[in-house]
Parts: C-alpha cells; structure tokens; sequence
C-alpha cells in the first residue's frame, strides 16, 4: 500500500517494521542521501509481510513535494510554531521571519518575557497570532506551565518546535567555554548540560504529544528542530577545547537521534541544525578569528535553517544537517 503521494511518513522505517509478522524486523532501508535523494521508497503491506518497493522518483520531484509540504503548513491559519530562548539572537529572528513567512500561530518562549523588548515590539503587530511566554528549560516546572500555555493558545496542537535557547558563555557569571581540561568546573559543565541537552529534552517531552501525526490525522509531518552546533559533532572534532559546551552538544545529539526512533513513529521528523557562526551575543567574544564571510548575520542563517526546515523529507528524521543543508558527521 503506497502511503500517501508525497512520500511523507515513508521514512518511519522503525515503526512499519514493527508491524511485520511474528515481531520478526524488516532489513533496513538502505541509506538515501538525506534533502537530495533520488529514489523513493515505498512501504506495500502484503498479508502479514511487508514488502519494499523502490521506484524512480527525481530530485526535482522531492523537492516539490517538501515544497507542497511547506506551503501546506506555512498558509494553515491553525498551525503552531514554538520557539525557545526567543528574546534575542537566533531565536528572536526565528519569530521575527516566522511572523512574516507562516501564517499561522507563534509561541515564543523566554526566561523573562518584561526584558525581551524587541519580543514585545513584534507581539504589538501579532496580538492574535504570538504569544510570549515565561520559559526557564531547565526548569520541568516552567516548561510543563510553558507547554499548558502552548496547549491553550494552540488548541492543543503543535506542528514545529524549534529548540533555539542555547548556552555558550555567561560572562557575568564567570560561564566562559574551556580551553583546557584543568579549566574544567563541574557546576559550570553541569549548567551546560542543563540548557544545551535537558532544556531541549524537557521541552520535547511536554512538546511532542501535541505534534499532529501524518496517519491520523493526514497533515504533514510535524518537525523538531534542535538547535545544535558543528562543534558538538564528535566525528567533525579537530581541535578540542570548549569541553563542556562540546559536550553538551553532543548530548543533545543523541537526544535528537534517540528521539528520532521514538517520534519517527508517530510523524514526527525530528533533526538538529548548525546554524554557522552567527553574528549574536553568543559569539561575540570569540568572532576576532572568524573572516568576515563566515560571520552569518542572523537573519542570514534563520532564512537557511526555516528553508531548510521546509525542504525535509520525512528519511531525514534523525539526520544532523548544517545551515546549507549539507549533512554534518554526529
Ligand atoms: N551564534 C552562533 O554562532 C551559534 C553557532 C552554533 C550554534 N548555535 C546555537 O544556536 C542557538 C541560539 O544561539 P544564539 O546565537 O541565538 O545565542 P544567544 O544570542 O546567546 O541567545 C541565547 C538564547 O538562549 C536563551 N536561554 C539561555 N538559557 C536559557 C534557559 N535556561 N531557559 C530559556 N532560555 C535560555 C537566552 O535567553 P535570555 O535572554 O533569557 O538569556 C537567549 O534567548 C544556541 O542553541 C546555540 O548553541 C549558535
């Protein structure tokens, strides 16, 4: 039984296997290039086994049927976006673009919504579709109020949730990345944890049973989008330093792939994303070496990474993909 027209859910593989007889696992699907495959594979369910069938579809014609995606859920007046650490930075220009781009609504997470000032200018031109709420990640208690708020304003749904708040350095608390293993703090290496990985992984928990599923309900996949970084990638490591925010990245990643099994499931296509160096508070101190051309403003990279939210495909669930769509080593 082809599924749908589009592809979408086709990637899901851990979940159809489940389903072959007498609990026995389906082979994997061989790998695809994730955003530019040119086969499609499709799932026949015939009698109690499953079979595979694999037929010829263009790059052209994947990319139009993310295309049709995209326009789907960003011109759905009903569909919700939440974005965290959204006061400044990165998450700030995700409402901002979000606002202009989807048409649908917006939930804004910040630690103090009273100090967000450009939150609020923006709120004062989307009364009806933003709302700024109070959101500490590393808080089980924020978030779950957090997520009762989003349930609330989104009617109980949520189609993306976009992991942005982040934590590099905090000078003003003595946070600055390590050079070296003697720098290592372990209240400081905790803190890290606690908002680079726990932080993305509470905010899942409360976030995804509100994630539209594509076989229920026939809408497109849904998407969580964490907010990683190329040096949390253990493979793409040359250089050392930075331990804990490393670290703390490289947490996060696994929380993305393990999640990835758990909510491919359910329609859900959940990825993380490097947004490059971008021009915010979070690189300032260090942007001295970086050439100006590698230096993003963040309106740059958040066009990138919506775009590349846009264009996934649902075989990209678990897949680690930097601000120019190229897939990044975990
Ligand atoms: N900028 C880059 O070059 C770069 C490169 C690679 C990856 N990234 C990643 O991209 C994401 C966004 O980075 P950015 O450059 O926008 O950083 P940023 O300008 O430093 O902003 C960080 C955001 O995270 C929020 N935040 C920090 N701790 C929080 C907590 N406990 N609860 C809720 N929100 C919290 C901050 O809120 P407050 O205003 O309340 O502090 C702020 O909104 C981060 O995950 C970062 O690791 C950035």
């Amino acid at each position: 039984m082809a599924r749908n027209r589009a592809g979408a859910g086709l990637g899901f593989v851990g979940g159809w296997s489940r389903h072959v007889s007498h609990g026995e696992r389906m082979p994997r699907m061989p790998r695809m290039q994730p955003l530019a495959r040119t086969r499609r594979v499709l799932w026949a369910r015939n009698g109690h086994a499953c079979r595979m069938i694999v037929s010829l579809a263009s790059g052209e014609e994947a990319r139009q049927a993310a295309a049709e995606r995209a326009a789907i859920r960003n011109g759905d007046s009903d569909s919700v976006v939440v974005v965290t650490g959204a006061s400044r930075g990165l998450g700030l220009a995700f409402v901002q673009q979000l606002a202009s781009r989807f048409k649908g609504k917006i939930v804004a997470g910040c630690r103090s919504p009273v100090d967000a000032p450009a939150l609020n200018a923006l709120w004062q031109f989307n009364p009806l579709r933003l709302t700024i709420e109070a959101l500490d990640v590393t808080e089980e208690a924020s978030v779950q109020r957090f997520a009762e708020r989003v349930r609330e304003f989104g009617n109980g749904r949520v189609d993306v949730l976009i992991n942005c708040a982040g934590l590099l350095h905090d000078q003003q608390n003595g946070v600055m990345p390590e050079r070296s293993l003697s720098a290592l703090d372990p209240q400081i290496m905790e803190l890290n944890f606690r908002v680079n990985a726990v932080g993305p992984a509470l905010m899942s928990k409360h976030i995804s049973p509100m994630m539209v599923t594509t076989r229920k309900q026939g809408r497109v996949f849904s998407v969580i989008a964490n907010l990683s970084a190329r040096v949390g990638s253990i493979g793409d490591n040359g250089l050392g330093g930075w331990h804990s925010y490393r670290m703390s990245k490289a947490a996060q990643n696994q929380l993305t792939r393990t999640a990835s099994h758990e909510l491919g499931k359910r329609g859900i296509v959940v990825i993380a994303m490097h947004p490059g160096t971008c021009d915010t508070d979070l690189s300032m101190p260090f942007q001295r070496n970086v050439k100006p051309e590698k230096l993003f403003a963040p309106d740059f990279a958040v066009t990138q990474l919506l775009d590349l939210i846009d264009a996934l495909e649902a075989s990209d669930n678990g897949h680690f993909f930097a601000y120019d769509r190229t897939p990044i080593v975990w």
